[in-house]
């Protein structure tokens, strides 16, 4: 039998909190499932630094992956026989659900920033590279890698199969507000996820949701919407993330001014030379960074031992809202004061700015261009569903965006100058009350 065909003689599944069980039989899912590059995703967290504010968020890439495989696979099995789906791009969409994150690193979000890199073409050199998991898919069929990369960039000839992925209803969506909502112990997040795939149908470039599913889906956006600006947005995830950022900046400032580190920073030498080195963002997980973080604590350099200890006992900064382009006197002000007080404002005095656009009908040309959801009207036709629905409607389109300012309260009230120090909490507080990271 040809290796895309062949089926384990007995089925495998994985016990799976949100999904119940992960159910595997193709050769070629388990298979990649056990390669190095699919189990380094058990060593990166699904949700960064959340869990120093839901200590539940544990979970791992590893876990979301197997999930939002889960689901495509149960999505392909209802539209077996439905005209429009294509039986044969059944192995295409498994294999692209199962590696659409394989490209992320430890913390992605702050170190991709700062070295300057993107998961998302990490993701493509892995399934492209010399890898285990290219060998698996070109075993398939030569080129099949090439399709499954495709896919996964949105670039693919079948829409239909991308939008199982990303779109503004996919499987990764589904997956992520559920898991992250049962690990983070939150109430938002849930919805109907069972009745929606019933309702999903098949179109030419797109799966579409028979109108009578409306409610289930309204319930999915507004929990996305909450998700956002309780989870994922949450103040003092920010916080940690911030310092995050900073250790990473401060390491390759150290690193380009001639620092010596009392070890070597190995691991993380091409990311500092910003040089684009799959071996080496293979070998890169979070408990590679977190030991570096030990050893940095030890460090001579006090900015890079600080910020260290800092993100390893949860020492947060503390923050307020701030928006700098509105008050550009008060940052001006702070920026100085905080140079007199011999406190370096490019690693103690950071805004960060969030925003989300909770659904969107259709902005041609704009980032994160994603297709709208389409109802299925019972005649046939199709209707966007921010027509149909006032709940929807009312939120989309809308991007919001929350700005704060965090800075360390702690090492203000250290500081000798009291006068000083007097000037620069009154200029906080005017902005708005201090509130603390815990
Ligand atoms: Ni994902």
């Amino acid at each position: 039998m040809a290796y895309k065909d062949e089926q384990l003689s007995e089925e495998k599944v994985f016990k799976d909190p949100v999904h119940r069980y992960v159910h595997v039989r193709d050769r070629v899912i388990w298979d990649l499932i056990a390669t190095p590059e699919f189990q380094r995703l058990r060593r990166i967290k699904q949700l960064g630094t959340t869990n120093l504010t839901f200590h539940g968020a544990e979970h791992s890439r590893f876990n979301h992956s197997l999930g939002v495989y889960e689901i495509v696979r149960r999505i392909i099995y209802n539209f077996h026989d439905r005209p429009n789906w294509d039986p044969d791009k059944r192995l295409l969409g498994l294999c692209a659900a199962l590696l659409h994150d394989l490209g992320h690193g430890p913390f992605s979000h702050s170190f991709e920033k700062v070295f300057k890199l993107d998961h998302e073409q990490f993701t493509q050199d892995i399934i492209l590279g010399d890898t285990y998991v290219n060998a698996i898919l070109e075993r398939v069929q030569p080129g099949f890698s090439q399709d499954v990369a495709d896919v996964i960039a949105k670039t693919y000839s079948d829409q239909l199969v991308v939008s199982l992925i990303s779109s503004q209803i996919d499987a990764d969506r589904m997956d992520y507000l559920q898991r992250d909502a049962y690990f983070t112990g939150v109430s938002y997040g849930h919805f109907d996820m069972e009745r929606i795939l019933r309702v999903m149908r098949p179109m030419e470039d797109q799966v579409v949701i028979k109108a009578t599913g409306m409610h289930a889906v309204e319930d999915y956006i507004m929990s996305r919407y909450q998700m956002y600006w309780q989870v994922y947005f949450h103040p003092v995830t920010r916080s940690a993330e911030v310092i995050l950022s900073k250790i990473f900046k401060r390491a390759k400032h150290l690193y380009e001014s001639g620092y010596t580190f009392k070890l070597e920073p190995t691991h993380f030498i091409s990311f500092l030379e910003e040089r684009h080195d799959l071996e080496a963002y293979l070998k890169l997980d979070e408990a590679v960074v977190h030991y570096y973080f030990q050893l940095w604590q030890e460090e001579t350099d006090p900015i890079l031992s600080d910020l260290c200890e800092r993100f390893m006992n949860r020492r947060l900064f503390k923050y307020i809202e701030f928006n700098p382009n509105k008050q550009l006197d008060a940052w001006m002000e702070l920026h100085a004061l905080f140079r007199e007080a011999g406190i370096d404002p490019e690693y103690y005095l950071v805004v960060d700015s969030s925003s989300d656009l909770p659904y969107d009908f259709y902005r041609p040309g704009e980032e994160e261009e994603r297709l709208p959801i389409h109802l299925l009207m019972p005649n046939g036709d199709l209707r966007e569903l921010s027509r149909q629905s006032d709940i929807v409607e009312s939120i989309s389109g809308k991007k919001r965006t929350d700005h704060k300012l965090y800075f360390p309260m702690d090492m203000l009230e250290k500081a000798d100058d009291a006068a000083l120090v007097a000037r620069i909490k009154n200029i906080l507080n005017i902005q708005g009350a201090v509130v603390d990271a815990e």
